[in-house]
């Protein structure tokens, strides 16, 4: 279509048998897509995604409109358990020099096809350990890195006991989802069979074209405590960078991420143990090459782990780093996965945040004071999502945040104020207080 129209591509797109393909994509991610086309050449990238997601997506739309997209191939990405069978269904691009995981959904996928072409990756093994969050709790639990007491629940009954058994307090939440989908924090008198109900019932977002296999859930322990992230690129099992993220968390049930900030204060002996809890799960899992997004909560000054991710991380996440370090994680993450050794930073050199608006839930009359937050100093980018006329939901999930604003700042505490001031200045008027 848009070729007819004229307006197609002015650079020449992949030659139809894949000999231009350097860079192959599992699974697909507009805004990945997106980033990497600022480091990749004129159709150099396939995706591979499962065939109904490519048609509910219109994924190969993106073909011509994306510049470093050449090239969609239908096969079983999100099929955790069958990596053979992915590798079996997609030939080896003659001129292929790195295999990148998209979303979660991605990982394993990623793993098996580097792997099979003799490319550097996660390993089949360690990447399916990061899927399954009661996998890799087994696989922490026997490495000793702390975190919470654990079990696989099959029916509300088994929550309840759960929470009489702990503090009346836990977590319960899906094995192989994301992004806070089903996650919830039940206390004594909760009603627990509407909340395995709901958390039984939610499905990620691509679940209607891809629904994940063999759903099981986990009750925790609920720990409390500051909560961090941390990223790390590695080589061969070597750690070449570390970042830890300081995040803000809303309160209540449905705990959405309403903040990052990077470098995480304090800096010093904390960030020292987080390394040493993500250098601990790189040798349990015996990950090789990637990003690691690993998500911990402080006890008593000890890190102890929620669950990590073989995957870059996100909550423009990548977009602070780039700020505060001066230098891009989704590059590093490139270099290393085409076997190179990736140019990398110093420490960071000034601080930067995000912070997600809020608005009450209702039909927006009105947004005010977003250009003036926009023309704050330090103030790098200001999204607010929901136009006048639109609804404000209340926020259950990361998607239902109604916007943000990322600054920077000369350290990270000056970079959360800015945020704040700034986020704190937009109102999305919805005629309730
Ligand atoms: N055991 C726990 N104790 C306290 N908070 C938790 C626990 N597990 C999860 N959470 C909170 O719930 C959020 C989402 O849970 P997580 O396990 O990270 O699932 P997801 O893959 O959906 O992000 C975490 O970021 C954290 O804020
Ligand atoms: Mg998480």
């Amino acid at each position: 279509v848009l070729v007819a129209s004229g307006i197609g591509p002015d650079i020449p797109s992949g030659k139809p048998d894949g000999s231009d393909i350097s860079h192959v994509l599992t699974g697909y991610r507009a805004d990945l897509l997106t980033d990497l086309d600022a480091l990749l050449p004129a159709g150099s990238v396939a995706v591979v995604e499962d065939p109904g997601v490519v048609a509910t997506g219109h994924v190969r739309d993106r073909i011509g409109e994306v510049r470093c997209l050449a090239e969609v191939i239908d096969a079983p990405a999100h099929g955790e358990g069958d990596a053979e069978r992915l590798a079996a269904a997609v030939p080896r691009p003659a001129g292929v020099r790195a295999v990148i995981p998209a979303g979660d959904h991605g990982v394993v996928a990623a793993a098996a096809l580097a792997e099979a072409w003799g490319l550097p990756g996660a390993g089949v093994r360690a990447a399916r350990l990061f899927c399954d969050k009661a996998v890799l709790r087994e696989t922490a639990g026997a490495a000793g890195i702390p975190q919470p007491e654990w079990a696989l629940v099959r029916e509300p009954a088994d929550v309840a006991r759960f929470l009489e058994n702990r503090d009346g307090v836990c977590v319960l939440k899906p094995t192989n989802r994301q992004a806070g989908v089903g996650v919830q924090i039940l206390a004594r008198g909760d009603d627990v069979a509407a909340a395995w109900a709901h958390t039984t019932g939610v499905h990620g977002r691509l679940s209607a074209a891809s629904p994940a296999a063999d759903p099981r859930y986990l009750a925790e322990r609920r720990l409390v405590g500051p909560e961090l992230s941390a990223e790390i690129l590695v080589r061969d099992g070597e750690i070449l960078f570390f970042n830890a993220t300081g995040k803000k968390v809303l309160p209540g049930r449905h705990p959405v991420e309403m903040g990052h900030v990077v470098p995480a204060p304090p800096d010093g002996e904390v960030h020292g143990r987080l390394r040493a809890g993500m250098a601990a799960l790189v040798e349990a899992t015996g990950f090789s090459t990637g990003v690691l997004h690993g998500e911990w909560i402080l006890v008593g000054g000890v890190p102890h782990l929620v669950e990590c991710a073989a995957r870059l991380p996100g909550d423009c996440i990548v977009e602070l780093i780039g700020l505060a370090y001066g230098w891009s994680l989704l590059r590093g993450m490139v270099a290393v996965l085409e076997g190179r050794a990736p140019t990398l930073p110093g420490p960071a050199a000034r601080g930067a945040a995000i912070r997600y608006l809020s608005a009450a839930p209702g039909r927006v009359r009105g947004i005010r004071g977003d250009g003036a937050a926009r023309s704050r100093y330090g103030v790098r980018e200001v999204l607010v999502r929901p136009a006048p006329g639109e609804d404000v939901e209340p926020v259950r999930s990361p998607w239902q945040r109604p916007g943000h604003v990322i600054a920077t700042g000369a350290d990270p505490e000056e970079a959360v104020r800015t945020a704040e001031q700034a986020a704190a200045a937009i109102a999305i008027d919805t005629g309730l207080p």
